[in-house]
């Protein structure tokens, strides 16, 4: 099946196209829309696997009731045709009766490190998020699976998921792909009017100054969120939700960082949430 990619949209059709991919399987799960983040993704999983699937889905289990589940922009004939230059090989378009058959039920749920951050402000993101992910892990069946660093919660708690229940699949992360203005790469950033694209590069610029004060020598955790959040403050349109200096591994706020840390934050931009981060250390 070199050079042509294959389309399959029923769980039967997945598992024929998949039997057929010999070698090194790498899979890139995503809620379609794409943008270079996505397709970063994509060309790794190309240069390091022996054959690549990409799936897209809009999982409705990991938006809460007041996100934007109807609203999310969805643009398949784009997205195909953008996975295919990529040279992806199989792409799996399941719809919610395949992954939520009638009467589902079953859950799986990461406890501890879904607690803080993204999991306190979105109660249930990350219920919804592990169990499409185990489902796509369990019907693609690929040895290496790869996720973008902006959002570094769901990898976190991807990795454990994988780890705790013996995936036996590597968790790749790959960087932030970001506009030229340092913006991150989201398909939510399309909700953005002009002047709100504007004032959406102040996530950049607070963890800039904050890594900024970090490399010349501030290693208190609450002097680093003050840094972000009065430079976020400067800017009229942002409405704050959280910024965070945590420990990476654990997630739990710190008081100095000492070792590796997450800088992170979510932001209001209008009605639209944005979310980005640093490592430092
Ligand atoms: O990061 C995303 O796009 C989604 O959370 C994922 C991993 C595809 C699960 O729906």
């Amino acid at each position: 099946m070199d050079n042509q990619m294959i389309i399959a949209s029923t769980l039967d059709e997945l598992r024929a196209a998949r039997l057929l991919l010999d070698g090194r399987v790498g899979l890139v799960p995503t809620m379609g829309y794409l943008h270079e983040g996505h397709l970063s993704l994509a060309r790794r999983a190309r240069a390091e696997c022996d054959r690549v699937v990409a799936t897209i889905f809009v999982n409705p289990t990991q938006f809460g009731a007041n996100e934007d589940l109807s609203k999310y922009p969805r643009n398949l004939k784009g997205d195909l045709s953008l996975l295919e230059s990529t040279g992806v090989d199989l792409v799996w378009t399941p719809d919610n009766e395949t992954i939520y058959p009638p009467g589902f039920s079953t859950w799986v749920e990461v406890e501890g490190l879904t607690k803080p951050l993204e999991g306190a402000a979105r109660p249930g993101h990350f219920r919804g998020v592990t169990t499409v992910v185990a489902k796509l892990f369990n019907a693609v069946q690929p040895q290496v699976a790869y996720f973008g660093q902006k959002d570094a919660q769901q990898a976190a708690v991807i990795r454990k998921m994988a780890r705790d229940l013996n995936f036996p699949i590597k968790i790749a992360v790959c960087p932030t792909v970001r506009e030229a203005d340092g913006l991150a790469m989201s398909s939510r950033n399309s909700y953005l009017s002009a002047e709100e694209r504007q004032s959406a590069t102040v996530l950049f610029r607070a963890l800039t100054a904050a890594k900024d004060a970090f490399e010349r020598g501030e290693q208190n955790a609450e002097a680093l969120r003050k840094i972000m959040s009065n430079t976020l403050a400067s800017e009229p349109r942002a409405q704050i939700q959280y910024v965070s200096c945590a420990d990476y591994d654990t997630l739990e706020e710190l008081g100095m960082v000492t070792g590796k840390a997450l800088l992170s934050m979510a932001v209001f931009m209008g009605k639209t949430r944005l979310i980005d981060n640093f490592v430092i250390g």
